[in-house]
């Protein structure tokens, strides 16, 4: 019997190339995003079943999760892969901007988490596969509160993989570095405040180097085929850094002290 993976935020970027992905490989797909009205790419796939859910909505979840599970039969694996970037100087992000951050980012990824647990527990298998990024476990600037979110989604996952353990459910955290999809461009929540003008050559600067750095990032098949990987591991690893140097990056971020990892940020971000 084929297998059975649901994906949030599957509309573009890494969600959909996943959905797409797994489909190719004999998998029934539910990808789930906010508004499939919209969609004209995944319909035309036989495995893939399209579903509207919007990780802030907690009702959403689980009629959701009763559709997909009604639908398939059985899911063996969830792929928390919704979120976004508040992309700014902390210092003008209004109070509902810091909420919706975290909100979408952790809070939804922690109510998707909820549903699918006691159903994966019962069941005696199933994997979480959580979309972190290399930004779980350091940091650039001007993504203060997008970091905030991902470094709460690594202690939550790291935290949640040892209680799920004794019940055959594994913990996935997949860690992305810089991937080219709508992340960089149609997705990010600007930071803004009227007035607020001391910021913007540096962040003028700062997000010009993202930027960059997105056009010449892999694209989003390179994360699938980990999350691939993820999926079908027989073992409790939980963590898989992909792309754009991610494993290196990471490497230095254990070796060097603080002030050096950070001093090299500084300099590779802040050139002209
Ligand atoms: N691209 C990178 O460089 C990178 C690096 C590390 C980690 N990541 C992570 O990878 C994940 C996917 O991002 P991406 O790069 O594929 O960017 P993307 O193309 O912008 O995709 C983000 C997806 O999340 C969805 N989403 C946002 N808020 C949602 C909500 N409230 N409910 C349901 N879906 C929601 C978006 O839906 P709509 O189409 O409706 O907006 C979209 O489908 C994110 O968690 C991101 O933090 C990305």
């Amino acid at each position: 019997m084929s297998k059975t993976i649901f994906i949030t935020g599957a509309s573009s970027g890494i969600g959909k190339s996943t959905a797409i992905y797994f489909a190719s490989k004999g998998w029934n797909v539910a990808a789930t995003m906010r508004k499939p009205i919209n969609e004209t790419e995944l319909i035309n796939y036989d495995h893939i079943k399209c579903y509207a859910l919007d990780v802030l909505k907690e009702e959403n979840i689980q009629q959701v999760f009763e559709m997909a599970l009604k639908d398939f039969g059985a899911i063996d694996v969830l792929v928390n892969n919704a979120g976004y970037a508040a992309l700014g100087p902390f210092e003008a992000a209004t109070k509902d901007q810091i909420v919706k951050q975290f909100d979408t980012n952790v809070i939804g990824l922690m109510s998707v988490c909820q549903q699918f647990i006691p159903y994966f527990r019962k069941q005696k298998s199933g994997t979480i596969i959580n979309i972190a990024s290399v930004g779980g476990r350091l940091t650039f600037p001007l993504y203060s509160l997008y970091h905030g979110t991902k470094w709460a989604v690594e202690g939550f996952s790291e935290s949640l993989s040892f209680e799920l353990r004794p019940f055959n459910v594994k913990v996935k955290l997949i860690e992305p570095g810089a991937i080219r999809t709508d992340f960089y461009d149609r997705s990010p929540d600007t930071l803004k405040k009227e007035g607020l003008t001391v910021y913007d050559a540096y962040a003028d600067r700062i997000s010009a180097n993202y930027l960059k750095a997105a056009a010449a990032a892999p694209g989003p098949e390179v994360v699938s085929q980990i999350i691939w990987k993820a999926a079908n591991s027989n073992n409790f690893r939980l963590r898989y850094a992909v792309g754009s140097g991610a494993p290196f990056l990471l490497f230095l971020r254990r070796v060097l002290p603080d002030a050096w990892f950070m001093g090299l940020v500084r300099m590779f971000l802040n050139k002209e």
